[in-house]
C-alpha cells in the first residue's frame, strides 16, 4: 500500500516536471488540491512544521515520518541533500522540504547591512545583491530566505533598525520590493531562486523604548498610514511568504492578530503566499500572558491565519485534538496546508528537490564588484570643512588608527551567518594595496576593539598621527552591538573611542573620522573635533576597497542617511515624517546654557524641544553631502490645480557646480498642509540618482500620480483630500526648493 501511493505521486512529480512554470496558475491549484486530498491530518500538519534540527537523525527520522514540511539551519550541501532524499524518497507523500536561512544581507559575499543598503538610495544595486545573495545560498539548497525585514524603524536604540531600510515608510517600501525581486528572480521555480519573506508583520520597529521584542501601542490609522504600506508593497512585488512578529501590538501578539493577519492581509489584499510565525512566538504567547499553555497558543494561531510554525511544535503536538474538539476547523488547517504546497509548487521542488547550482557561485568576482559597488554608495559624506577629502597627491603620509580599521568580522554587521572573515576585506588591507604604492601609512590602532575601555594605547596613536599628514581614525560599533536582542539606553561611542578621537583632534592634524556601525550614533563631539567624518553603516566583504576608493577620491560619496541622527540619546525616537505640534519649536528657543538663573516660569517658550538637545537633530533623514557642489534651481510646477486622477509633474534644474564627477539623490517631499487628522509635516515621495559630470547641468523630473497622497483620515478610510499641499524637490528632508498646489474635487 504504502509504495502504491509513493508510485502515484512520483506519477504525479514527473507530470508536473513536464509543465509549464509555477506561477499561480489553476494547474498549480489543482495540484495542490489533489495532494491535499491524499493527506492525512498528521501529515497535513507535518507540513504546517518547521525545525531547526539539534540533531540530524533525529530530525531524519521526523522527515521520514512526514513530521516536517521545512528546515532552517542546514547548510552543508551533502546534508541539505541528504535530508531531502529522505522526504522525497522515503516519506509517504515524497513532499520535499522547504530549506530555509536568514541570508539578510548576502550569503557568502556579504553586501552592506540593510541600513547601509537603504543609504544608497539605490533599488538596483539593492535588487542586484539580493539576486547574488539567492544565487550562492542556492548553491547550498537554501530556497527560502527570511529577509527582507521592512520594519520602519525610528528609535536607533533598537539594535534591529540595522535590519531595516530606516525610518521611513516609502523607503522601506521601495527597497523592501527590490530585495523581493532579487531573491526570486524572474520565477521562483529558477532553481536559483530563494522565496523572499516579508518580515516582522507587523510594528515590531515601533518597540517601546526601543528595547528588543517590547510591546508596541500603535492605532489602526498610524498602522496603516505609517508601518504597514511596506508590507502592501512585498504583496505587489509577489513576496511568496510572510513572518509575524513577535510583540504584540495593543495587547494582541501579531502571532494571533486575526486583524492583521486576515482582515488586511488576505481579505484586503488578497494575499495567497505562506505565513510562517517568528521563532517559537506561538509558544510564546503564554508568557504574553495571551495564552495558557501550547494547545490554546496552536489554535490562536492558526485560527489568527498562520500556516506554519517556527520551531515550537505546539500545532503538530497539538492540532489534531484541537480539529477533534471543534475548536480549529479541517477547513483551516487545509487553507494552511495549500499555502504551503502552493509555495512548493511554486519554487519547482516537486521538479528540482535537489541542489542544482554550482558550488563555485560563492564569492564570484562579479559579486564582490556589486557588494564593492554597494558599499561605495552606502557611505555618507557627513562633514567635510576644507576640502579635508579626498586625499590629495600633497599627503605623503597617512596614519591609520582605531579599533574599526582592521576588524573583517565586526565590519560584515549583524545577521552574518555564513559570510567568512578570510574573505573580508578591511580599510587597512585594502588601502595598503591600493595605495600603498602612493603614500606612507603609520598604523596603530589606539584601541582593541570599540568597546575597550584601556587607553594605554592612544598615547602610541597619537604619536603616529604627529607623524602623519593626515589621521584617518576608524570608529565604531562591533556587530554584536546591533542586531536582534541588541538594544542600547546610550547611543555614544563605546569604549575609549571619543578619548581616542579627542586626542587624536588636539595633535592638531587634520583628522578624517570613519565610522563604521549597526545604527545611527549620538556623534556631536566626535563630528565637532574632526576636520572631516564619513558614516559606514557596517559595508560587508568589500568596506575596505570601497572606503579606499572614497577617502583617495576614486569614488565621490553619494549616500544619504536613511534615519535621523540624534544629538543626545534621550531625544529619540527623532525622524523627520512627525506630525507638527500645536507648538512647534523656534529655531531660535533659549537652550540650557542660556537661560538665567530664577527664570520665570514662562520664560522659555512654551514650545515643542528640550532644554538640552533642541529641537533639531544633528542629521536630518537623507542627508549626506558630496565631494562636489550641486545647485537646485528653477523648479516648475507643470500645474498647480490637480483632481485626484491626474500628477503632479514638477522639474528642477540640477547642476554639477563643483570640481568633481559626482551622483546626487534628488529627493521629492510633500506635505498636506490641513487634513481630516494631522498630518506629517513631509513625507518622502519619490527620489532619483542623478549622476552628473563636474560643470553638467539636467533637467530633473518627477512625475507623482495624485493618488500617492491618499491616506487613511479621520473616519478611516483610505483617500486623497481636497485641499493645499506643498512640495519640496532637494538635496535633504531639511533643505530644497519649494511649490504649493491643490488638489481640487
Ligand atoms: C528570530 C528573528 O526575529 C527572525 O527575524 C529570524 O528570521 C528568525 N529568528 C529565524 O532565525
Amino acid at each position: 500500500m504504502k509504495k502504491k501511493v509513493f508510485y502515484t505521486v512520483l506519477l504525479a512529480a514527473s507530470f508536473i516536471g513536464c509543465s509549464q512554470p509555477n506561477n499561480g496558475s489553476s494547474d498549480i491549484e489543482s495540484k495542490v488540491d489533489s495532494l491535499l486530498s491524499q493527506m492525512t491530518i498528521e501529515e497535513k500538519l507535518g507540513q504546517m512544521n518547521q525545525l531547526s534540527p539539534w540533531d540530524f537523525d533525529d530530525l531524519a527520522k521526523k522527515v521520514r515520518k512526514g513530521e516536517v514540511g521545512s528546515i532552517l539551519n542546514i547548510v552543508n550541501p551533502d546534508e541539505v541533500n541528504k535530508i531531502q532524499k529522505i522526504a522525497v524518497e522515503e516519506s509517504r507523500l515524497g513532499i520535499p522540504l522547504i530549506v530555509a536561512r536568514d541570508v539578510i544581507h548576502g550569503y557568502k559575499t556579504i553586501f552592506p547591512i540593510p541600513l547601509g543598503q537603504a543609504a544608497t538610495f539605490n533599488p538596483q544595486i539593492v535588487e542586484e545583491g539580493a539576486r547574488i545573495a539567492a544565487i550562492e545560498a542556492s548553491s547550498d539548497g537554501i530556497r527560502w530566505t527570511f529577509s527582507p525585514m521592512i520594519d520602519v524603524a525610528r528609535d536607533p536604540r533598537w539594535g534591529r533598525i540595522a535590519e531595516s531600510c530606516g525610518e521611513d515608510t516609502y523607503l522601506n517600501a521601495v527597497m523592501g520590493a527590490a530585495m523581493i525581486k532579487g531573491y526570486q528572480g524572474d520565477s521562483l521555480n529558477d532553481p536559483t531562486a530563494m522565496a523572499a519573506c516579508a518580515k516582522h508583520f507587523v510594528a515590531y520597529g515601533a518597540a517601546e523604548g526601543g528595547r528588543d521584542y517590547n510591546s508596541t501601542f500603535i492605532p489602526e490609522r498610524v498602522l496603516r498610514n505609517v508601518y504597514l504600506p511596506p508590507f502592501k508593497a512585498a504583496v505587489d512585488a509577489g513576496c511568496a511568504t510572510f513572518m509575524t512578529s513577535f510583540n504584540d501590538n495593543d495587547g494582541v501578539p501579531s502571532t494571533a492578530n486575526k486583524f492583521v493577519l486576515k482582515d488586511v492581509l488576505r481579505d484586503e489584499w488578497k494575499y495567497d503566499g505562506m505565513v510562517v510565525t517568528d521563532w517559537a512566538s506561538a509558544l510564546e504567547m503564554v508568557n504574553h500572558g495571551f495564552c495558557t499553555d501550547g494547545k490554546d497558543a496552536a489554535e490562536k494561531s492558526v485560527n489568527a491565519g498562520v500556516d506554519m510554525e517556527m520551531v515550537s511544535e505546539t500545532f503538530i503536538k497539538n492540532l489534531k485534538q484541537s480539529v477533534a474538539e471543534g475548536k480549529v476547523s479541517m477547513e483551516t488547517i487545509d487553507n494552511a496546508v495549500r499555502n504551503i504546497l502552493r509555495l512548493k509548487f511554486r519554487l519547482g521542488l516537486f521538479e528540482n528537490p535537489y541542489i542544482v547550482t554550482p558550488q563555485s557561485v560563492k564569492y564570484a568576482e562579479e559579486h564582490l564588484l556589486a557588494a564593492k559597488t554597494a558599499a561605495e554608495q552606502s557611505v555618507i559624506l557627513l562633514k567635510n570643512d576644507a576640502q579635508t577629502l579626498p586625499l590629495t597627491d600633497k599627503v605623503k603620509t597617512v596614519a591609520i588608527v582605531g579599533p574599526m580599521a582592521d576588524a573583517p568580522y565586526e565590519q560584515m554587521g549583524t545577521w552574518v551567518f555564513d559570510g567568512e572573515r578570510e574573505h573580508t576585506q578591511t580599510p587597512l588591507k585594502a588601502i595598503k594595496d591600493m595605495y600603498g604604492d602612493k603614500v606612507n601609512l603609520i598604523f596603530e590602532l589606539g584601541l582593541a576593539y570599540s568597546r575597550d575601555k584601556n587607553v594605554a594605547g592612544i598615547a602610541k596613536a597619537v604619536n603616529a598621527a604627529r607623524r602623519a599628514d593626515v589621521v584617518v581614525c576608524f570608529v565604531g560599533e562591533e556587530s554584536i552591538l546591533s542586531g536582534e536582542a541588541h538594544s542600547l539606553a546610550n547611543l555614544d561611542l563605546q569604549g575609549a573611542q571619543s578619548q581616542l578621537i579627542k586626542s587624536l583632534a588636539s595633535t592638531g592634524k587634520p583628522l578624517v573620522t570613519v565610522i563604521m556601525a549597526g545604527r545611527q550614533l549620538t556623534i556631536s563631539d566626535e563630528v565637532e573635533a574632526s576636520d572631516a567624518v564619513l558614516y559606514s553603516f557596517h559595508p560587508g566583504t568589500m568596506g575596505g576597497p570601497a572606503i579606499a576608493d572614497i577617502l583617495f577620491g576614486k569614488v565621490n560619496p553619494s549616500g544619504k542617511t536613511p534615519v535621523t541622527f540624534p544629538r543626545m540619546s534621550g531625544q529619540t525616537p527623532v525622524y523627520y515624517a512627525h506630525n507638527n505640534t500645536g507648538r512647534p519649536a523656534n529655531p531660535t528657543e533659549m537652550l540650557i546654557d542660556e537661560i538665567p538663573v530664577e527664570a520665570g516660569q514662562t520664560s522659555v517658550g512654551c514650545r515643542s524641544f528640550y532644554l538640552d538637545a533642541g529641537n533639531s537633530p544633528l542629521f536630518p533623514f537623507g542627508y549626506g553631502l558630496s565631494y562636489t557642489r550641486f545647485e537646485y534651481s528653477d523648479l516648475r510646477l507643470a500645474a498647480d490645480k490637480l483632481t485626484e486622477v491626474d500628477k503632479v509633474n514638477v522639474s528642477v534644474n540640477l547642476k554639477n557646480a563643483g570640481n568633481y564627477d559626482g551622483t546626487e539623490v534628488v529627493q521629492l517631499y510633500v506635505q498636506d498642509k490641513v487634513g481630516s487628522v494631522t498630518r506629517p509635516v513631509k513625507e518622502l515621495k519619490a527620489f532619483k540618482r542623478v549622476e552628473l559630470k563636474a560643470g553638467e547641468s539636467e533637467t530633473v523630473t518627477f512625475s507623482l500620480p495624485v493618488s500617492d497622497l491618499a491616506f487613511w483620515g479621520y473616519d478611516m478610510t483610505f483617500g486623497v483630500e481636497p485641499g493645499d499641499f506643498r512640495l519640496w524637490v532637494g538635496t535633504s528632508s531639511a533643505e530644497g526648493l519649494s511649490a504649493d498646489f491643490s488638489v481640487i474635487k
